[in-house]
């Protein structure tokens, strides 16, 4: 999983310098400015004191620095925490079990409750508590990234994809290639204006009568359990049954039906991980 994400780190890098780093950098970013559109305002002026410059005010720019720092020696620990391994049989039945499949290493689940916690833990310094909100914004992100809850194949890095003609595999593809392809067609490759359009949705939209069931589970005395990222994982999982496992050899993952089918799963895990963000932020800062 580490050996491909870096590979498309260092093509993101090449391909677009001016970018910020390589869900890939588009998906993070986009669930850190569908946050900043509704956390409340005592959360905002946490989040912005503890961000600063560096990530421009902004859990947006903020979302993308795990990804940055995994490889470093200094945060190897962290690179487990980016996904758990779901031991279930795609297509036939999909599951998550914190028991089965999070490892000693810890797991996507255990980090959100670790920084949550040291987030609110007094005791830490501001760099401690900086370092507790970037990796919580990105790991609502990633959860929420159907092959993220998944062994099979180290999560479909093992296998090999087609997208738009240019080879890759199935965790790629639904971190980044089917991503830009919607955000370059439809969104000025912009995951500003793309988050402007799932807000939109969320609060007059389509998922306006489904966002309260979002975040149902967040209230304060969830904050510190594993209750709500183990729903989080398991809805996501749920669509490795349903979308993700569902091609054939040779199919064009970004020019077919997968493709059009993919594009509503994309748009509605990143709107509600983003919201999901802001009102566990909110839970813990208002
Ligand atoms: C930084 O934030 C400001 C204010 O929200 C925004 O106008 C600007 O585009 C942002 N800069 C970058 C590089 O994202
Ligand atoms: C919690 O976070 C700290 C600081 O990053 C880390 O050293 C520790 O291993 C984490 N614990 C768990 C259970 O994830
Ligand atoms: C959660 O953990 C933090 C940090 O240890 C603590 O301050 C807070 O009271 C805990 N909240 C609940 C509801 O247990
Ligand atoms: C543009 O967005 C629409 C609506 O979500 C989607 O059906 C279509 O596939 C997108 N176009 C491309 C090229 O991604
Ligand atoms: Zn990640």
């Amino acid at each position: 999983m580490k050996g491909a994400l870096q590979l498309v780190f260092a093509a993101v890098l090449v391909a677009a310098p001016s970018g910020v780093a390589a869900w890939g950098a588009l998906g993070h970013e986009t669930t850190g400015y569908v946050a900043m559109q509704f956390i409340g305002s005592k959360t905002l002026s946490a989040v912005q004191s503890s961000l600063g410059s560096t990530f421009n005010f902004s859990l947006g720019p903020a979302a993308t620095w795990a990804d940055t720092v995994r490889s470093e020696t200094a945060f190897k620990f962290s690179a487990p925490f980016h996904f758990i391994d779901a031991e279930d049989n795609p297509p036939t039945s999909c599951s998550v079990d914190i028991s089965r499949d999070c490892g000693s290493a810890g797991c996507v689940i255990s980090a959100i409750q670790n920084y949550t916690e040291r987030v609110q833990e007094t005791k830490l310094s501001a760099t401690q508590h900086q370092q507790a909100l970037l990796f919580i914004t990105h790991f609502i992100g990633d959860i929420g990234q159907p092959l993220h809850d998944e062994a099979l194949e180290l999560g479909g890095n093992d296998i090999d994809a087609i997208c738009d003609g240019s080879s890759t595999n199935l965790h790629a593809a639904w971190d980044t290639g089917m991503l830009e392809k919607n955000l370059d067609a439809n969104f000025s490759g912009d995951p500003q204006v793309y988050a402007a359009s799932l807000a939109t949705r969320i609060t007059s939209g389509d998922f306006k009568s489904l966002a309260a069931g979002w975040v149902s589970c967040i209230e304060p005395s969830a904050l510190n359990s594993t209750a709500c990222p183990l729903i989080w994982a398991q809805e996501a999982n749920a669509f490795d049954c349903t979308n993700v496992f569902d091609f054939k050899t040779g199919q064009d993952l970004c020019d077919s039906a997968y493709y059009t089918a993919a594009i509503p799963v994309i748009d509605l895990q990143l709107a509600k991980q983003g919201y999901r963000l802001a009102k566990w932020l909110d839970a813990i800062f208002e």
